[in-house]
């Protein structure tokens, strides 16, 4: 948000994205849409008149600071002098989520959990709710999208309703935040920041304009009494949360609940986390009692036990601090039209391109004219570099049908020369595939030490080509005798 000169004046909004201008646009110059324009209100925190210079103390952002924490606002203090302790976490109650936040819940943090409808984010809330009121604390859960009974109805699968769990259905912000003042809550819990609007505001629910404003006063109330907030958050189509950029901005973390295309397993994950890492990852399961933590995601990324077809292999990715194995599974087939299809889910397709390119080049295999298909289990998207290696011998393992060695994992980036690149916490990650029944581990011979004392029979590998040479099995033959499988 940039201030303007003349703060009274009125600007505009686009719906879609939340960029703001000065006058009224046909077309967002910034994502591109049409009749997105929307008007916003004129900024009530100016309304002093023309006391908009830049000399006049703002009321932005010291409306929110805790007040006498660091001496008088607007004076910088020595960061050396800023107390501690005000980093401290609670837990939740739930390890997974912890383990996503960063360790806990940071008081007075603003957090926003988005994820598709049906996905589960009311669930996850309302056992959050619960868990932490049966620790003692008291916790404000504000519905504006479904009726005490209905709540009441969730709850009593998820078990004992504790008495400091207090549950306020209202769309009316003013409304939620005098309840909040009056009960001041240990946390609040507010589903969804799209139903929640100010009557003083123009536009409905879920504008742009509520959207920001509402989150905006709920960023001042957290940061104000230390409470910490959750914010459930509606996706788009594209998969971002609902209104105005900038709520993604104001928040503290941004939590994705995924995986509904993905039997009953789910995802947690952070966008944004300013307490924490982004790269951690909680694991669910949807039951009829709620959703279950599940304490070995590995085996729910594994589809059952041994499986030696041609194209699937498994790969041990690492996700934040914890290792996960994980089975890709690829189909070469021959292509049938002028341009070969690639096409891959939870695994990027630039890569898998760079991969294919360097099968064709430095392996010798024709993949020019098939299709390649790579599919990654559980609705998992694989990021991490150490993963190429086994999606390349899987696409292999498909195009020559050659199973790839039974209870075998393969680990190591590929460079565009096809050498193996180290991959970080390689000891980890064999110990996680030891654990699960894996007997032989496929990794850069450069990292031979690391994987000393894992338990697994080790192939140090220097090459793609040398790990098709030991994990398939099977020398694989020069580019002109490899036409087709067949
Ligand atoms: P919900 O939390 O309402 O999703 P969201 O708030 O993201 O829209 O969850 C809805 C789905 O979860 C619904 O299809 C029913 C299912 N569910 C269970 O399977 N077990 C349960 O214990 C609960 C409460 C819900
Ligand atoms: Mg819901």
């Amino acid at each position: 948000m940039t201030r303007t000169q003349k703060p009274a004046r009125t600007r505009f909004f686009c719906t879609a994205c939340g960029n703001e201008q000065p006058r009224w646009f046909g077309h967002c110059p910034a994502c591109g849409g049409w009749n997105t324009a929307s008007e916003a209100p004129p900024e009530r925190a100016t309304k002093g008149g023309k006391g908009g210079s830049s000399a006049a103390p703002r009321p932005g952002p010291a409306r929110w600071v805790p007040a006498g924490q660091a001496g008088r606002a607007g004076e910088p203090v020595p960061l050396a002098s800023v107390e501690l302790a005000h980093a401290a976490r609670e837990r939740t109650g739930m390890r997974e989520f912890d383990r996503v936040l960063g360790g806990g819940i940071v008081p007075g943090s603003l957090l926003l959990v988005g994820g598709d409808p049906g996905i589960g984010k009311s669930t996850l809330l309302l056992q959050l709710a619960l868990g932490l009121a049966r620790e003692g604390r008291s916790v404000l859960y504000v519905s504006g999208e479904e009726s005490e009974h209905q709540i009441r109805l969730r709850a009593r699968r998820l078990g004992e309703v504790p008495p400091s769990l207090l549950l306020l259905c209202e769309t009316d912000l003013e409304t939620v935040l005098e309840a909040a003042a009056r009960t001041a809550p240990g946390a609040l819990i507010v589903d969804s920041i799209q139903t929640m609007s100010r009557s003083d505001l123009e536009g409905g629910p879920g504008s742009v304009t509520q959207v920001r404003e509402c989150a905006l006063a709920l960023l001042h109330y957290a940061k104000g009494s230390r409470t910490p907030v959750f914010l459930v958050g509606h996706v788009t189509k594209e998969g971002g949360v609902a209104g105005p950029r900038v709520l993604e901005h104001m928040v503290d973390a941004v939590l994705y609940l995924e995986g509904e295309r993905y039997q009953h397993y789910r995802v947690l994950r952070a966008a944004k986390n300013r307490f924490g890492s982004t790269n951690e990852l909680g694991v669910f399961e949807m039951l009829e009692t709620g959703l279950r933590e599940v304490a070995n995601p590995s085996e729910a990324f594994l589809s059952d036990g041994n499986r030696t077809e041609p194209g699937v292999a498994v790969v041990a990715s690492l996700e934040g601090s914890r290792p996960l194995l994980v089975e890709v599974q690829a189909l070469v087939s021959t292509s049938f039209y002028g341009t070969p299809q690639r096409v891959t889910s939870g695994f990027d397709p630039r890569r898998l391109a760079v991969l294919i390119a360097v099968l064709e080049r430095r392996v010798g295999l024709r993949l020019g004219r098939h299709d390649v298909f790579v599919t990654v289990t559980g609705g998992l998207t694989l990021d991490d570099p150490g993963t190429d290696l086994g999606v390349a011998l899987a696409i292999a393992s498909s195009f020559r049908s050659r199973p790839l060695l039974e209870r075998s994992v393969a680990l190591g980036e590929v460079s565009l020369s096809g050498e193996l690149r180290r991959v970080s916490r390689l000891d980890a990650r064999l110990r996680e595939a030891a654990q699960l029944g894996f007997v032989r581990a496929g990794f850069p011979r450069a990292q031979l030490q690391d994987a000393e004392g894992c338990g697994l029979e080790a192939v140090p590998l220097t090459t793609v080509r040398e790990a098709f040479d030991l994990l398939l099995g099977e020398r694989v033959a020069a580019p002109r005798a490899a036409e087709d499988p067949a």
